[in-house]
């Protein structure tokens, strides 16, 4: 049996981002012995790179807005891809979990009459996302972890999961190591929630840190749960492209929400050339219109520049590719000459300090430099939209690491909005099964298991064995290969052959190489010893980036189409047939398997509401 560290609990949660965090909190309220997992220290989460604000309709600028049009933004936005019960949802209960963040003491900008208030995103008809500065996700984590603290939650910091542990086709906990010693650690527990956020160190330019190496998607493949909507990676419009350092650092859409423009190297504000048809009607076409629109938002249609994401990041792309970009592969975003710099410092303190500190770029004075960068997947687990239950019994997803809920593309801003709704949704069932089964940590006080006449899962001695040999075996290999290498390979490849825009020649070469890539790391080795050893974490992470990687590439080879974060210059247009479909990514025999699924129906109230009128 392997030498490990035991803990046992009604509800473990693997990551301590928004999602996580919001869904201990739901465990525990709910009466459950509930731990966090984080493989990072407590706080450092993805979530703060939400820097614009949470979308939720509470109508605080705009009377008119509610969450139909939320609904239709949404659904307009993931070009009708997205699981409509999963936006139904969100868009009905955002608004809720803004004012619940409030009273556990979030801070907010207010508007002149004292509300919370909300700024301009791409894709959303009305301003609609509530912040603080640019920093609103900073202030989501400080709050809820807070909270996680105050209510006595246990957290596990500098723990990385490898392993799903299962009895029989019930999830029964979670193996993995502390990354200071390397000793490993067993949590037992009938609910395990993944709440492990995204996959974008697998590409050369990201807004990812290193913590999002996919661990929660290859979990739940290995697990057995499925995957959907794996093909559409989000690129964001603006990250940073100078210096090399600091390439791929988010800039956030609140630049262009609060009136910066993009233009190329000839000056030319160049996303007027770029409005698909899709969203004509509610895109002005002149620059007077767009310029209008800032200050009288009812009679006027969006800039362009306030397209959504994916439409934004191609159109950058092109212009690049067309010869027309900065000096350093970028374009310009400007918003010195259009605001002043009070106003900047106010709205934007950290994209100021961001600029002076890294590029040493006065933004109210000069344009950045920007270009796309990897910073979000539309794909993940596939779940109950009501429950966020995956297929596996006991293991549940929310926040990036579920999929559905975004469609093809996600807007800017439902990334926070989605985290709390669905994060405590998925606590609060989590909860309610462990209940229903003598769970292991049901012998803590007020256990939601206590006493429940279900039998308990239980972790397989076999399996705690094969998850230890595993972990190790990167020190049984002399002069083997190296994780360094391999993963600089990996995001070359992903980069270069399924980046923003695709080919099936090239998705193929991408896969060829993800298979030989495959076969190397049963060849990795690692010098040293097992303490705080960085090159063997990346060796455990570059397997889950492996197999996230080639689900993504398999889905996209899939769709023959080009929607939302999936462009390819082989199919360029949208396609009826894929507009009825979703690709679905499983784990068979060891192998990646695909099949295409249709889409859940719509109820005919909800599609009603998708007709736009601006
Ligand atoms: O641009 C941003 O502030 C990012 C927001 C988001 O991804 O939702």
């Amino acid at each position: 049996m392997t030498d490990h560290e035991h803990h046992a609990y009604d509800v473990v949660v693997i990551g301590a981002g928004g999602a996580g965090l919001r869904a201990a909190i739901a465990a525990h309220e709910a009466g459950a012995r509930t731990a966090v997992i984080c493989k990072s220290l407590l706080g450092k989460a993805h979530t703060v790179m939400a820097e614009g604000g949470i979308a939720a309709a509470m109508g605080n600028l705009y009377s008119e807005d509610n969450w139909k049009v939320h609904f239709r933004d949404t659904m307009r936005g993931g070009k009708l891809l997205n699981h409509w019960r999963m936006a139904e949802i969100h868009a009905q209960e955002a608004p809720e979990r803004v004012w619940e963040l409030e009273q556990w003491g979030a801070l907010f900008d207010r508007t002149a009459e004292g509300l919370i208030s909300q700024r301009d995103f791409g894709g959303h008809r009305y301003a609609r996302l509530a912040h603080v500065g640019d920093r609103t996700g900073l202030e989501m984590i400080r709050t809820l972890q807070q909270r996680t603290v105050s209510l006595g939650i246990d957290v596990f910091m500098e723990c990385t999961v490898t392993d799903l542990l299962k009895d029989g086709d019930r999830i029964a906990g979670a193996f993995g190591y502390w990354r200071e010693s390397g000793r490993f650690v067993v949590f037992e527990a009938p609910a395990v929630i993944l709440a492990t956020g995204g996959i974008g160190k697998s590409w050369q330019v990201t807004s990812n840190s290193w913590e999002y190496t996919g661990d929660g998607h290859a979990l739940a493949l290995r697990a057995g749960a499925t995957l959907v909507n794996m093909e559409f990676v989000q690129f964001h419009p603006t990250g940073m492209v100078w210096p090399p350092s600091v390439r791929g650092i988010l800039v956030t859409e609140s630049v262009r929400g609060d009136g910066g423009v993009l233009r190329n190297s000839e000056g030319k504000r160049f996303m007027f050339d770029y409005i698909p048809e899709f969203f004509k009607a509610e895109t002005a076409d002149t620059e007077a219109e767009a310029d209008r629109w800032y200050e009288d938002k009812r009679n006027n249609r969006r800039p362009p520049e306030l397209l959504p994401r994916d439409e934004v990041a191609r159109a950058i792309n092109s212009e690049i590719k067309a010869g027309r970009g900065s000096p350093h592969g970028g374009v310009f975003l400007d918003i010195a000459s259009r605001r002043s710099a009070e106003y900047i410092q106010k709205r934007l303190p950290s994209m100021y300090h961001q600029f002076m500190e890294l590029a040493e770029v006065d933004i109210t004075a000069d344009p950045m430099e920007v270009g796309p960068t990897c910073h979000y997947v539309m794909g993940g687990v596939e779940v109950d939209p009501d429950t966020g239950s995956s297929l596996v019994e006991g293991l549940f997803a929310a926040g990036e690491v579920a999929g559905g809920m975004h469609g093809s593309n996600r807007l800017g801003g439902n990334s926070l909005g989605d985290l709390l709704v669905f994060g405590k949704r998925a606590g609060e069932h989590a909860a309610a099964l462990a209940a229903g089964s003598a769970g292991a940590g049901s012998a803590g006080a007020g256990s939601a298991g206590a006493g429940s006449a279900g039998t308990a899962p239980k972790p397989q001695e076999e399996d705690l064995a094969a998850a230890g040999r595993r972990a190790l075996a990167p020190f049984e290999t002399e002069g083997g290969e190296n994780p360094y290498s391999l993963h600089q390979t990996l995001q070359a490849t992903m980069q270069d052959l399924v980046g923003i825009i695709r080919t099936e020649a090239e998705m193929q070469k991408a896969l060829d190489t993800i298979g030989e890539l495959a076969q190397r790391i049963e060849h990795l080795s690692v010098e040293g010893h097992r303490q705080y050893n960085p090159g063997w974490h990346l060796a455990i992470d570059l397997r889950n980036m492996l197999l996230v990687s080639e689900a993504v590439a398999r889905a996209a080879l899939e769709r023959k189409e080009s929607r939302g974060g999936h462009t390819r210059d082989d199919y360029p247009t949208t396609d009826d047939w894929w507009a009825k479909r979703n690709v679905i990514v499983a784990l068979e025999g060891g192998a990646v398997t695909i099949r295409q699924q249709p889409l859940p129906v719509m109820p005919p109230e909800l599609a009603k509401l998708l007709e736009v009128s601006q």
